[in-house]
């Protein structure tokens, strides 16, 4: 059987009024999300995103003096609110690596207007910090778990961390009670069929969320091949053989991932496909990178280095301007465009998906 993945399309999800007020961009989408990276340096090193023999010698990590601080965080967060922003993310690099997290999280949850704040993480200090998030306000959080075999996990993400501490984590997660906990998983040809299968079992049923993300040509220096790509096509049909599920509608405009629910009433998994099936005509996300330079795609070369106007003490009224005017200049749509082979390469460096965090 091959299962139509085509779920994210905007006549899958009726539009919620309220999108109405929100500003677009050239093809009309809405801004609805901010992703804000704390941090670029990481304690692991995967191989699809900063692979540790290639990424040392072509990038130095921003010092602390080059973070933006947590009144400027909130300040930004702030203005994308008051423009309809409803829902942030904080990312890395590895997010739970800058120091105070939780203090920002209290701040960011005062923000007006903000109803969702999530965090993505390698789940390897969440069996220090995931109740003290919690408790700071944190309503949702993703962990990147590629495979369940210890030496595989090691492997991927280049020799650091253990897989046991990452699983310690997740339990503690549910135990803290996140409204929602998702599991992302890469897929790259290595990873192999009884691996994802291993992974299916041990999340059915539970209150974690898989999710199968076809690994991606971001950023420079994962040396991107698109034969390391498995289709998630490939990946619906496998599971699906052994544990039968079935598509269900996504849950709002502009969700990345397809979703599908295992026949028993068992939970659901999701599949993101930006390779075979990419996803730009829902795109609503914007994206602010640790230096505080804002972008309007995940491949994109060039950001908007906001963090200057705030060493200028521009006005707010400034500030969501120049927000504005970017969301409104936007026509990204890298991924539909690599999925057309006569479009011209212009091979610009990208942004490194550690400095923007996915
Ligand atoms: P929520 O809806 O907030 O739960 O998040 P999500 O479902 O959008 O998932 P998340 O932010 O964890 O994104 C999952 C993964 O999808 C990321 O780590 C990226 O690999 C990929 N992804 C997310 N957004 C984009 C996007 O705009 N473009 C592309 N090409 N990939 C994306
Ligand atoms: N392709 C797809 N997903 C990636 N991620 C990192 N690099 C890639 C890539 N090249 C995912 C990680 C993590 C999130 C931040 O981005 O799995 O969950
Ligand atoms: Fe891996 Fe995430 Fe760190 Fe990149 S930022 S090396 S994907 S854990
Ligand atoms: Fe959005 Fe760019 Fe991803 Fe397309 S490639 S979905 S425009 S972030």
């Amino acid at each position: 059987m091959n299962m139509n993945l085509g779920l994210n399309t905007p006549s899958a999800v009726p539009k919620k009024e309220e999108d109405d007020l929100k500003i677009r961009d050239l093809y009309h989408r809405p801004l609805c999300d901010l992703r804000v990276s704390v941090i670029d340096q990481c304690n692991f090193r995967c191989s699809y995103c900063m692979p540790q023999d290639h990424c040392a010698e072509q990038y130095t990590f921003l010092k602390k003096d080059q973070w933006l601080t947590f009144p400027q965080i909130e300040r930004l967060v702030r203005m994308f609110a008051k423009l309809g922003v409803e829902k942030v993310r904080l990312t890395g690099g590895e997010p739970l690596l800058r120091p105070g997290l939780s203090t920002l999280i209290r701040k960011l949850k005062k923000i007006p207007g903000l109803k969702d704040l999530a965090l993505t993480t390698n789940g390897s200090l969440l069996y220090r910090d995931a109740r003290k998030l919690r408790k700071a306000g944190l309503n949702r959080i993703t962990v990147s778990l590629d495979t369940l075999d210890a030496e595989m996990f090691r492997q991927i993400n280049g020799h650091r961390g253990t897989l046991e501490r990452v699983l310690d984590g997740i339990r503690e997660c549910e135990d803290a009670g996140y409204e929602c906990i998702k599991i992302n998983v890469v897929l790259q040809k290595n990873i192999g069929h009884r691996r994802i299968l291993d992974l299916v079992r041990y999340f059915k049923g539970r209150k974690p969320i898989l999710r199968f993300i076809e690994y991606m040509d971001v950023g420079n220096c994962n040396h991107w091949n698109p034969a390391a790509v498995v289709p998630a096509s490939e990946i619906v049909d496998l599971i699906n053989e052994h544990f039968p599920i079935e598509p269900v509608e996504s849950n709002y405009y502009g969700e990345v991932a397809s979703r599908y629910q295992f026949a028993d009433g068992e939970g659901e998994v999701g599949f993101i496909t930006s390779i075979t099936q990419p996803f730009c005509r829902t795109c609503t996300r914007s994206r602010l990178s640790a230096d505080g330079k804002m972008y309007t795609c995940l491949f994109a070369n060039h950001g908007i280095d906001m963090r200057s106007f705030l060493d200028q003490d521009v006005s707010d009224d400034e500030l969501l301007n120049i927000i504005q005017s970017a969301w409104q200049k936007r026509d990204d749509r890298y991924s539909e465009l690599r999925a057309k082979p006569a479009t011209p390469r212009k091979n610009l460096p990208k942004i490194e998906m550690f400095q923007i965090g996915g």
